[in-house]
Order: structure tokens, then sequence, then C-alpha cells
């Protein structure tokens, strides 16, 4: 049996706007085992959330897949129907939005926003349904879970809110859990908080996790493989040490050595130089072509598309040369 729980393969996403064509994703590859935690990484505008959303069709009315599989367990989502997808969501893959606000409604109490998702997934009565809710509070480190239950989402700090977020996801049990920069809004001591909670009830549920942050250190803490994003395409993936230690695609040796506690051997930051590409209006060929250092003609012509390269996958032309040196 496959040990592949998601395999995402050259996926096409592209958004109807009034100045143009957006061509957000162009052709995003990459996979996810079962019970593995994966790290997505790349700056901002690349693509991250609109993958996660496509996985669960829930992007916006403008926005059209117009190629690609998404597999999970073996069978394509795309090829499902709207009822079928009410199941996957949450049940199988559950999602922690980026914006922690829009992820609880202000006007109903934590115990309704609990209560009905775990009925609508399992076959319990409202009682039990409470119990498992107050359990799952207890789960993700809620003190006093019986009385807070029935409180509303104003009453609880930012982490707490977070904690909710999770312990809903939590509760169904689902196979693969996407959080989506699920720290980025919180303090730096309640972040380790809310990390370790990820880490430990993933590990207890064994399920996988697609871990989507800015943030390189925390991927580098709890992930065993990484994909990185650039300009709507996934440019290397690999074993989270390895990337790291001696990333191979320009743009991630850009990434890890602007990133002082990883890049180890450097006394000043690197900057990467221009801006994330305009998907309106890509660069032709490798779309990171204009800040690449080692920026060759066929760069410019021809789209590399993600390769072996011993034990990860680079999407560049120049991989072998940059690494033996006639490129430079
Ligand atoms: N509703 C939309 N209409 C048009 N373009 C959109 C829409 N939503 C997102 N995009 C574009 O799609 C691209 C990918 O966006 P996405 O939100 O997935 O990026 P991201 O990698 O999650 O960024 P961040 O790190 O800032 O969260 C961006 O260029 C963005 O401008
Ligand atoms: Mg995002």
């Amino acid at each position: 049996m496959s040990d592949t729980l998601l395999n995402v393969k050259n996926l096409k996403l592209q958004f109807d706007t009034e100045a143009g064509i957006v061509q957000a994703l162009d052709g995003v590859t990459f996979d996810i085992k079962k019970n593995e935690a994966v790290g997505i990484v790349g700056e901002s505008g690349c693509g991250k959330t609109i993958t996660s959303h496509a996985i669960l069709r829930i992007y916006p009315f403008n926005a059209k897949i117009t190629s690609g599989e998404i597999l999970y367990k073996g069978h394509d989502l795309l090829d499902f129907s709207e009822k079928q997808m009410r199941k996957v969501r949450g049940a199988n893959i559950a999602l922690t939005f980026q914006d922690p606000m829009s992820s609880l409604n202000p006007v109903f109490t934590i115990a309704d926003q609990l209560i009905d998702v775990i009925q609508l997934h399992k076959k319990c009565s409202p009682e039990e349904a409470r119990e498992i809710a107050i359990e799952q509070m207890k789960k993700v480190g809620i003190s006093d879970p019986e009385t807070r239950i029935d409180e509303y989402p104003h009453q609880f700090s930012g982490g707490m809110r977070q904690r909710i977020i999770l312990a809903r996801a939590f509760a169904l049990e689902p196979d693969l859990l996407i959080a989506d920069e699920p720290t980025t809004a919180l303090d730096v001591t309640i972040q380790a908080q809310v990390l370790e909670i990820i880490k430990n009830l993933r590990e207890q549920y064994g399920m996988s996790l697609m871990l989507i942050t800015h943030d390189l250190g925390v991927v580098a803490e709890i992930t065993e493989r990484v994909h990185v994003f650039y300009g709507g395409n996934v440019v290397e993936s690999g074993l989270t040490k390895e990337v790291f230690q001696s990333p191979k695609h320009p743009y991630t040796k850009a990434l890890i050595s602007s990133i002082p506690s990883l890049a180890q051997d450097r006394t000043e930051l690197d900057v990467i130089p221009g801006n994330v590409p305009q998907l309106i209006n890509p660069p032709t060929g490798c779309r990171f072509n204009p800040r690449c250092a080692y920026k060759q003609d066929k760069c410019e012509i021809d789209k590399p598309e993600l390769q072996i390269y011993n034990t990860r996958k680079v999407a560049c032309h120049f991989t072998n040369e940059i690494e033996n040196g006639t490129i430079s």
C-alpha cells in the first residue's frame, strides 16, 4: 500500500481579475505522506494559501483550476461532488485559516461552533458532542472548559482562540491538518505553546501536517520534509534538514541565507534582490530568473520542471553546474 496521503500534481489555478488573468498556481507539484509533517514555505504571494484552498475546493468565485490532479488516498478530489467534498472537509482534511478572526464566528459561543461541527461529522447526540468538545478543549490546554465552552470568541485571547480552532480541527481526527500560519498573529511565547500543541496532538493522533509558515525556524523544528514555493511553483522539495543545510535551488539558497539563525556560516544577511514576480505578467521561462544570481539565457526561455537530484527535487536547469562550480 502506498504511504502517500496527498499527491498534488501539476496544479494550475488562475484568477480572473479586472486587470487580467493572474496565473497564481503554475503547475504546483508536491506530496504528503501518511503521518508526516511537511512544511510549505516561500515569500508572500507565492501561492501557499491558495494551494491549501484549492485542495479543499474553497477558493473564490473568480478562481479556476485549469489543470492538474489533487489525489487524496489515490482519488482525485477534483472529481468529487460538492456533497463528497463536504465530508472531506474537516473529517478527512482539516484547515485552520491564516486569518484567525475569520475562523470563529463572533456571534456564536464556542459550544455552538464546536458541537455543530462535531455533530455534522460524527453520529452523536448534542450531549455527547459537548463532551467531546470539552475533552478537546482540555487537550489544547484551555482550563475550566466546562464553563468556558459557553463563552464567546471575544472573551478569549488570541492564543486561546487559536487553541480553540485547533481543538475543533483535531476533534474530527482528520488524516491531514493544514495549518496556515497558525502562529503568525501571536506573541513569541504563545507561539511556542501553540506549536507544542500542534506537535503533540499530531503525534498522538498520528495525522499528517501541512504547515504553511514564513517562519523557517518553526519548519526546521517540527517538519520532516519541506516544499519551497516560488511564484506559483514548487522549486525545491526534500528532507527539511538537507534542504536547510545545503539548499540547491538558487531561490532556496537566497531564502535560507536571509535567515540569520539558519545561515550558520554567515556574518551578515543576504537580501534577495528584486520583488516577488507579478503574476499577471510573469517572467518567461523560470519565474525566478530576474532575481537569480546564476541566471543563463535558457532561464528566460524554458520553464524548468521539478527534477530528481539525489534525495530531493529541484526545478532549475543548472543544478549540476551550480553544484560543481561551473556556473557561479
Ligand atoms: N481573490 C483573488 N483575486 C486575484 N488574485 C488573488 C486572489 N487571492 C489571491 N490572489 C493572488 O494569488 C497569489 C497567491 O496568493 P496566496 O494568498 O496563495 O499567497 P501566500 O503564499 O499565501 O502569501 P502570504 O504568505 O502573504 O499569505 C497572489 O499573487 C495573490 O495576489
Ligand atoms: Mg497565505
